[in-house]
């Protein structure tokens, strides 16, 4: 039941009619006896400021932000939060006094998933694929959660260099280097956790992947694709193939999702089998 004193939230995206995030956050809310709500918002690019300003006046509690406002939207909060502002990009907005502080939860998310799936990060050598916005929120996880290594390869070069040495200021350590995608053969050999955060073999694209060669695969002992349709994608299956274990961008999803439900909601944890429930509801919803 949502009563006249219910919390309201929602996500501004653009197109939101795919989101899951209405149907994770009310189950939490249904199942744990809050009083809340979340509904989809579609706000178009130039909407952004009016979007915030309004939700505001709506006296919302918060929003979930996605592609493509997650870096759009941070002139119009009140308040960053450090994670946030190291990753650059926000997607969750709580109500402070006057406006929004915005949060990011996908690197929380990220390692919330990989340490449910006991991958651990502290001291090991890493691989990150990809250079891109999810790539950021992962290398900062990396970078948190004191990865011995990290090597980012990405097709542009450049911008690989660039997250690498954006990484070794902020942690005050030289832990991450970068190459070209097109030289991986010429990669130090010894056992990765690798993080791919592109966005080749997401669905309808399910064979493509970014490196097709097995012997890639042989030093990568764990893995996490951040994409989760397919729910098995390409790499994932390379990477079990060579004996190693990987892991689909759900969990992530779904982590990324608690967090913010856990800042609208202060003082509440959602009970692991309410989050057990929303995955398998999840992947219905995905095979449909
Ligand atoms: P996101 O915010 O979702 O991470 P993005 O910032 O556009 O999206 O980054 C996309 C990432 O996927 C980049 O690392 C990009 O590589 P480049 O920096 O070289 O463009 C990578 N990517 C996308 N399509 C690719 C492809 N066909 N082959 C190799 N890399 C690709």
């Amino acid at each position: 039941m949502i009563s006249g004193k219910a919390k309201v939230c929602g996500i501004m995206a653009c197109p939101v009619e795919h989101s899951l995030s209405p149907m994770m956050h009310n189950f939490y809310a249904g199942q744990m006896g809050i009083d809340f709500a979340y509904v989809p918002f579609k706000v178009e690019e130039d909407q952004v400021e009016t979007a915030v300003k309004g939700a505001y006046a709506l006296n919302l509690e918060g929003l979930n932000v996605t592609v493509p406002h997650k870096q759009r939207v941070i002139p119009y909060l009140k308040e960053l939060d450090r994670t946030a502002d190291a990753i650059g990009a926000v997607n969750t907005l709580v109500r402070v006094d006057g406006g929004y502080k915005g949060y990011n939860t996908d690197g929380p998310g990220l390692f919330r998933a990989m340490n449910e799936a006991g991958m651990k990060i502290s001291g090991q050598d890493c691989l990150l694929l990809g250079a891109g916005g999810a790539a950021k929120a992962a290398a900062y996880v990396l970078g948190s959660q004191e990865a011995g290594s990290v090597i980012v390869l990405n097709r542009n070069e450049k911008r690989a260099w660039e997250l690498a040495r954006e990484m070794n200021e902020r942690f005050k350590r030289e832990f991450m280097s970068a190459m070209a995608l097109a030289d991986y053969e010429k990669l130090p050999s010894g056992p990765r956790l690798a993080v791919q955060t592109t966005s080749v073999g997401m669905y309808p694209h399910k064979d493509q992947v970014l490196i097709e060669d097995r012997e890639f695969y042989r030093n990568i002992h764990s893995a996490v694709d951040v994409i989760y349709t397919p729910f098995k994608t390409r790499f994932m299956t390379l990477v079990e193939e060579a004996g190693g274990r990987a892991i689909n961008g759900l969990d992530m999803l779904i982590y990324q999702g608690i967090e913010a439900f856990e800042l609208w909601n202060q003082g509440q944890k959602v009970p692991k089998h309410v989050i057990h429930e929303a995955r398998q509801m999840m992947i219905k919803e995905l095979m449909r």
